[in-house]
């Protein structure tokens, strides 16, 4: 079994520095312990490239992420771009090119309610407890790359263009249906087939594929009502399966369930070399301040983990995440949690090397 791993780390803008710290320091601290070694080799994406080299994905930073094992994403964005829409150059260009540029067609975005944090969620208990669904959001087609894109002559016309093919649906569907089985044997299609006509081909193209997978219960909704029944009963659903710019927006709203989007990460897997990162963005009003919720970056490395086969070391992270919140360390965003975001990753970190002793790693 390969003991030896590279990782690129591209820790970005904002809160992304401050997360992705605490995520490198559980990996130390598993490192200490398992005889794994890992080789970080950081690099710059978004804003932070921007400022040092005009270029929000550099080369260098695709080849380091094509070299690597798996990569590590913090967050990119920043006010200073987010507030003059008219600049050509931004920092999510950065993520959508490496996502497009390595393939990533599949985001894979868990939204569990964990026990401890039931009361975490502006929900009622009774509709989040027990919740444990796989979004599966298509990242490097729809809306977000369709062309042609763009303003008319005069700037008083903007216009988007929502394209699919059928092998972009095949083969994401395939692999929802995949997910759907090895879990609860459900999967729910979310598009808008009443009205959008890649929504139709959507539709028509996973329905065609279900026969084929006889042990999965294959269900269609439409998003304004996919919207709704996630928050009012999201126990009725195990894996959806959507478009890119719906999985953007359903994943946030999921997040309600968990109590803070600072706990939700996710898997970016497709044809290159997979990628991990938090379903959060870069947070700028808690940037620098050692408050933001590490959860979804350290959760992140460990379905990194999980991709390269450490499922045990994955374990221990989640355990150790579990433990921070039974112990109630937690920062802000949770049940008014009082601890920074180096308090919650030393915890997690500081947990998985004395559970270590006594594990059979
Ligand atoms: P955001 O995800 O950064 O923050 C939205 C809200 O979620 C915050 O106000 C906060 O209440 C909460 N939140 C997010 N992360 C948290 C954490 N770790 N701990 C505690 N609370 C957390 O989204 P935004 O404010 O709409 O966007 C800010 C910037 O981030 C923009 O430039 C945007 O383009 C970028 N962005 C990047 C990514 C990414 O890198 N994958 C994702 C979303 C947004
Ligand atoms: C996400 C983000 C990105 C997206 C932005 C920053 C390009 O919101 O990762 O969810 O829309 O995919
Ligand atoms: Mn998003």
């Amino acid at each position: 079994m390969k003991k030896s791993f590279n990782i690129a780390v591209l820790a970005g803008d904002g809160i992304g520095p401050e997360v992705m710290q605490e995520a490198i320091k559980v990996l130390h601290a598993l490192e200490e312990k398992s005889g794994i070694a890992f080789h970080f080799n950081e690099a710059l994406i978004g804003a932070a490239a921007i400022d040092a080299t005009g270029d929000p994905l550099p080369p260098a930073t695709l080849e380091a992420c094509l070299e690597a094992d798996a990569v590590l994403f913090g967050a990119i964005g920043d006010p200073k771009y987010d507030n003059a829409p008219d600049l050509k150059v931004r920092p999510e260009q950065g993520l959508l090119g490496l996502r497009k540029a390595l393939g990533l067609y599949a985001n894979l975005r868990p939204v569990v309610c964990y026990p401890a944090l039931v009361q975490a969620s502006p929900l009622r208990e009774e509709i989040v407890s027990g919740t444990d669904l796989l979004i599966i959001r298509e990242l490097i087609s729809g809306i977000y790359f369709g062309q042609p894109r763009g303003r008319s002559e005069d700037g008083n016309t903007a216009f988007d263009s929502c394209v699919y093919h059928r092998d972009e649906i095949e083969r994401i569907a395939h692999l929802a249906f995949g997910y759907a089985k090895g879990r609860r044997g459900k999967l729910t299609l979310v598009d808008k087939a009443n009205v959008l006509a890649t929504s139709r081909l959507w539709r028509e193209t996973v329905t065609a594929m279900a026969p084929s997978y006889p042990e999965v219960q294959f269900e269609t909704l439409f998003v304004d009502n996919a919207a709704m029944k996630l928050i009012q009963q999201p126990t009725a659903f195990d894996v959806v399966l959507t478009g890119n710019l719906f999985g953007d927006i359903l994943s946030d709203e999921a997040s309600v369930i968990t109590g803070s989007l600072g706990t939700l990460a996710s898997a970016s897997v497709g044809i290159e070399t997979s990628l991990f990162e938090p379903v959060h963005g870069s947070y700028p009003q808690a940037a620098g301040q050692n408050r933001a919720n590490p959860m979804a970056m350290v959760l992140s490395a460990a379905m990194l983990l999980e991709s390269l086969g450490l499922t045990a070391e994955a374990g221990h992270i989640r355990q150790a995440v579990d433990a921070a919140i039974q112990a109630q360390v937690m920062t802000e965003d949770l049940m008014q949690g009082k601890a920074s975001t180096t308090e919650v990753g030393d915890f997690i970190a500081r947990y998985i090397s004395e559970r270590a002793m006594t594990s059979n790693f």
